[in-house]
């Protein structure tokens, strides 16, 4: 039994789910992992680090995966792409800026392009400019984004697919932690699901116990969009972006002070950068999003796939009951 999209079709693939990008999480063995369960697994080459990248695709070993890039930040070092198509992976996973200057590159080196927008105008771009897969990413998601919902974003985006650009797909991404989102997920029009928060607590991701133990104890409450996580790290993110992470005391200390974070300058940044190398969780940011609460263990990203695939099977085949069926 399988539940068989569009994606599933085209990407070859067993299952309608794409573990996320994730900058510094999602390594070679996270990305391997996800493929080998019959996903598609991405390596997070994020703001970009090219013997990071070099690493991590090693470790990917014979895995069919794909990479992904926080673009504005892949913009100031753009052979980092070309070192990425050169292990020739499935698909490039674009994300926060305009993917116009590199789709063709991309697709004309036989790899997918693929654009996660967090508005209706980003899928208008991306179609625009031939990406193959859209993500439609909603609020809710760990780490960056913007203001849309995922209930809304993706149904509205794939009516805008089906109106101009059909052969396109559509992911979507934010929240979906188990069977109940995937098959929520496929029933708003999506081909399949990008799943960040739920893969960064595998065993597989490259985070720290200390940070996997705060998410645990975290419900969708205690997670909060905010920029004091990047004024600590020294990115400067365009300003439509925040980023979710769960709430901790550093965190709290600084939000709506934003203005005096920033003028308290490198001593600041150096207080943070000591408290991610301590992986001290009253300082360093567990990044993950609303889907906190519904993540209960650390297991393999296997297991975590395969019991998501079995839960929206089930649920799929069932369906809600109907009066009078
Ligand atoms: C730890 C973490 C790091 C992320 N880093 C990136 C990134 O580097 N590039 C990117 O496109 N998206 C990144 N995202 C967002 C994901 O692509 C995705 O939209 C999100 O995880 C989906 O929502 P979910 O976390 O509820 O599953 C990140 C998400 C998390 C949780």
């Amino acid at each position: 039994m399988a539940i068989a999209t569009r994606l599933t079709q085209r990407l070859g693939i067993a299952h309608p789910i794409l573990s996320a990008p994730m900058a510094f999480a999602a390594g070679g063995a996270l990305a391997a992992a996800v493929s080998n369960a019959g996903g598609l697994g991405f390596i997070g080459g994020g703001y970009g680090d090219e013997p990071w990248l070099e690493t991590q695709f090693r470790a990917a070993g014979n895995a069919s995966v794909g990479c992904g890039f926080i673009t504005w930040s892949m913009a100031q070092q753009p052979h980092l792409l070309d070192a990425a198509l050169a292990h020739k992976p499935r698909a490039i996973f674009l994300s926060f800026a305009d993917p116009t200057p590199y789709v063709a590159k991309i697709k004309d080196a036989g790899v997918l392009a693929i654009q996660q927008v967090q508005t209706r105008r980003d899928a208008e771009i991306a179609i625009a400019c031939g990406c193959d897969i859209i993500v439609a990413q909603g609020a809710e998601a760990g780490g960056h984004g913007e203001k849309r919902a995922t209930m809304t974003l993706v149904p509205e985006i794939a009516d805008l697919i089906a109106q101009r650009a059909p052969a396109t797909l559509l992911c979507a991404a934010g929240g979906v932690a188990d069977g109940r989102g995937l098959a929520a997920a496929l029933m708003l029009g999506a081909d399949g699901a990008v799943v960040g928060s739920r893969l960064w607590a595998s065993s597989e991701a490259l985070v720290h116990a200390n940070l996997h133990a705060a998410a645990l104890a975290a419900t969708g409450d205690d997670t909060v969009r905010q920029t004091v996580t990047d004024i600590a790290r020294g990115y400067d993110w365009p300003e439509r972006y925040t980023i979710r992470v769960v709430r901790n005391a550093y965190v709290d200390a600084w939000l709506g002070r934003e203005h005096a974070m920033r003028d308290a300058g490198q001593p600041e940044r150096d207080r943070y950068a000591a408290g991610v190398s301590a992986a001290n969780p009253a300082i360093a940011a567990a990044i993950a999003g609303e889907a906190a609460g519904l993540i209960h263990a650390i297991e393999p990203a296997g297991v975590i796939v395969a019991k998501m695939v079995a839960e929206a099977e089930g649920l799929l085949r069932r369906g809600p009951k109907i009066a009078g069926r």
